[in-house]
């Protein structure tokens, strides 16, 4: 068990080397067992939730090793179907192996998933989706057999919801089927291009990434390629918010300008400085920062619901009142009873929050309740008078490659402390 101790109220300031996407890593980690030969994955963060998925792999025959954040994975030796009970606890992504690993071998055999408890987080539109492109779904004791034994075809899919998961588990599944799949009302994230774009170097036929509507022509084969991973964006905002919270001024190195929609005209609401050139962010804010009327978590290009516990630690000591509402999962203000504890003034209404902003936070003695609740407390930490310990913080290390040695980097009086 390890902690974070953070004595607060330092100003952060310095340069940010922005790690590779989390949520892009672990799809095209999956994705790579659809490939013959080497695929090559380079600014893959070291996480744990990047080693889970590297377990799922080896587990599953294929060959993969990981040095100084690169990635190789041979699938040719793939020899098992069946994701163990234990792995797919780890993570919610375990999910995006299934429309792989039927893409690959016609059958799979996996629990539910586990990962972040943000609500009941069902599966039931992957498994639609899948069963109209011919897999036979059966389940006893919480354990899914699924099989397409004539093989996977092409399907037209229309999303109710545009789901991140469910697009990308069609998306694996329909690169190797039989026929053409479109999918309506797609998700639009950054990572679904990412996606895309790897398979479509690995030979895949697939159009609209990051639009509604993706086609796939199914193609007989892929092969591995070199590919770097694309720059995370919910990192990229959560230390653009640590800055805010803490009135500082830093430089973010290699993040991605594009996929930021949704966050820097936040950040410009807050009165913050943002200054963007080519690949990198120039960032000042000074205190306090100014509340944000209203923020409506959305789907891409909108207002991401993995930044609305980073933001709300930041908002906490706006000058006036900020609303923050939750539209994406119905569990995802667990961070706010830590952050009343620092001294914030915080009342939720269902899925809205009213944050009226206060002069100050305190430390305290508060834990990760999940990952971007871990990493609200880190940033509320990092802003608040006084000693603030985090527990529970093996949340924080699913998303975040070693947070400590970079805040520590920026001036900032942090330390990893095992119990
Ligand atoms: C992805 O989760 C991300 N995870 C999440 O990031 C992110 O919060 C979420 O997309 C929304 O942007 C990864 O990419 C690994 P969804 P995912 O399917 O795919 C409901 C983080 O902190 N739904 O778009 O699981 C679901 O319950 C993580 O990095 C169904 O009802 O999200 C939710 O309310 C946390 N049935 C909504 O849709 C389904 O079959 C959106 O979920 C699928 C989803």
């Amino acid at each position: 068990m390890q902690k974070f101790f953070i004595q607060g109220g330092q100003k952060l300031e310095g340069d940010i080397p922005v790690q590779g996407a989390k949520n892009s890593a672990l799809p095209i980690l999956s994705a790579s067992l659809l490939c013959d030969g080497e695929s090559v994955l380079e600014n893959c963060p070291e996480l744990s939730d990047v080693y889970s998925a590297c377990r799922i792999l080896t587990s599953a025959g294929c060959q993969c090793t990981m040095q100084e954040r690169v990635v190789c994975v041979h699938a040719d030796t793939l020899r098992n179907s069946e994701i163990p009970e234990n792995l797919m606890r780890e993570m919610r992504s375990s999910i995006i192996f299934l429309g792989a690993m039927l893409g690959r071998t016609g059958t799979c055999t996996l629990g539910y998933p586990g990962g972040c408890e943000l609500g009941s987080r069902p599966i039931d539109w992957h498994l639609q989706a899948l069963r109209k492109m011919g897999v036979r779904v059966r389940e006893e004791n919480g354990v899914l057999f699924c099989s397409a034994l004539g093989g996977l075809h092409g399907a037209k899919i229309h999303l109710q919801f545009p789901s991140v998961g469910a697009t990308e588990n069609i998306m694996l599944a329909a690169v190797l089927a039989k026929g053409d799949t479109v999918i309506t009302n797609a998700a639009r994230e950054p990572e679904i291009t990412d996606l895309a774009n790897y398979l479509i170097r690995c030979g895949a036929k697939l159009t609209g990434a990051g639009t509604d509507t993706i086609r796939i022509q199914g193609v007989q084969k892929l092969h591995g390629c070199t590919y770097r991973i694309m720059p995370d964006r919910i990192v990229t905002a959560t230390w653009l918010a640590a800055a805010a919270a803490t009135g500082g001024n830093v430089r973010l190195l290699h993040t991605d300008l594009n996929s930021l929609e949704g966050i820097l005209d936040v950040l410009e609401q807050m009165q913050c400085q943002c200054s963007c050139q080519a690949d990198h962010i120039c960032f000042s804010a000074a205190k306090p920062i100014h509340a944000v009327k209203y923020l409506k978590t959305m789907p891409y290009p909108g207002f991401p619901t993995d930044t609305q516990a980073i933001f709300m630690a930041a908002l906490c000591t706006a000058s006036g009142t900020s609303v923050m509402e939750e539209t994406i999962f119905e569990n995802r203000f667990r961070h706010v009873d830590a952050l009343i504890r620092m001294g914030a003034d915080i009342r939720t209404i269902g899925r809205v929050a009213v944050i009226r902003g206060v002069k100050q936070l305190h430390g305290a003695c508060v834990s990760a309740t999940d990952l971007r609740g871990g990493a609200c407390m880190l940033i509320a930490g990092l802003g608040a008078q006084g000693q603030t310990s985090i527990t529970d913080i093996s949340h924080i290390d699913r998303g975040y490659d070693r947070p400590e040695i970079l805040l520590q980097n920026l001036g900032a009086k942090i330390q990893r402390v095992s119990a």
